[in-house]
């Protein structure tokens, strides 16, 4: 499928998907958002690549929100379709095989600050500025932000950011645990590439376990997760990964993963 306002360049097992719409701070409308979820099915049934990198087009915006114009023709009934549209794309993002960086160029407000929390690893350039601002709009995060904010930085965080809609800092975002690095503007993209290299080189069915095993582990009671734990744990030695990595750290080399 060809997309208008995402692009998505492939090496090495990476995927970089970028959302396009620079004009207007890459902001997701219906359009966008059901072409990055189209985007990520593909990209899950696509054997060669490892992991993804999702950022914005520019130097200004990874994504400034949800489309406020279009937000302000919808119903009420729209409005629950675009927010059923965004929850849908960002559990797709979240349930992906795929282990996703985020590489934050900037703003990352409302729908973008959603997106990032969707996401595995966040690294933010130094000027990157991320916020839940919708109370500023009269309306609340519809993409999970009230949900994924506070299980991320805790409740009290999450509701001084919610009410006040105050954007912050990179620097700040990494301290209450939004983001995972910071790093020079200039070398956001690098850094990304690199990280995502390094994950690329592990067995992808491990990287796909560990992911589920987190992210589903945390929504239950411990002993269920650590059920789902034993559970994954004992099929991965039914794997070639598995075999393949006891076996080169007993031969003192370099595993060679095949995803199988
Ligand atoms: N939707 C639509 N257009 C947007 C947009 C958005 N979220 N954010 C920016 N734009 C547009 C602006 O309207 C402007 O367009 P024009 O050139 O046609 O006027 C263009 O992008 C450039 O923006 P600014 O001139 O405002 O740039 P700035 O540097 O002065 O300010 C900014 C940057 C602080 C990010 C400011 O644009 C801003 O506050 N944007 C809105 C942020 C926001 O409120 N996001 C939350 C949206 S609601 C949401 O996301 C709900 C949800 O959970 C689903």
């Amino acid at each position: 499928m060809s997309f208008k306002n995402i692009s998505i360049e492939k090496k090495y097992g990476i995927a970089t998907i970028k959302i396009n719409r620079p004009k207007v701070l890459n902001a997701l409308n219906e359009e966008t958002i059901k072409e990055l979820t189209k985007a990520v099915e593909e990209l899950e049934q696509d054997k060669k690549t490892k992991v993804a990198i999702l950022t914005g087009e520019g130097d200004k915006a990874f994504i400034a929100g949800a489309d406020i114009s279009a937000m302000s023709k919808m119903t009420t009934q729209e409005a629950k379709k675009f927010a059923e549209l965004g929850h849908n794309m960002l559990f797709k993002i979240e349930n992906s095989r795929l282990p996703f960086i985020a590489a934050i160029n900037g703003y990352a407000l409302g729908g973008g600050c959603e997106t990032l929390m969707a996401c595995d690893i966040v690294i933010a350039g130094k000027s990157a500025k991320i916020g839940q601002p919708e109370i500023n709009l009269g309306i609340h995060p519809g993409f999970g932000g009230t949900q994924r904010l506070p299980r991320l930085v805790g409740r009290m965080k999450a509701k001084e950011l919610l009410l006040t809609g105050r954007n912050i800092d990179a620097e700040e975002a990494q301290r209450i645990g939004l983001v995972n690095m910071v790093v020079d503007d200039d070398k956001l993209i690098e850094t990304a590439e690199k990280i995502a290299g390094k994950i690329a080189s592990k067995s992808s069915f491990q990287t796909d376990f560990i992911k589920s095993l987190v992210n589903k582990g945390m929504d239950v009671d411990l002993p269920s997760a650590c059920e789902l734990e034993i559970s994954k744990f004992s099929s991965s030695f039914s794997t070639h990964d598995q075999k393949e990595g006891m076996k080169a750290f007993l031969e003192k080399r370099k595993p060679d993963f095949k995803g199988k």
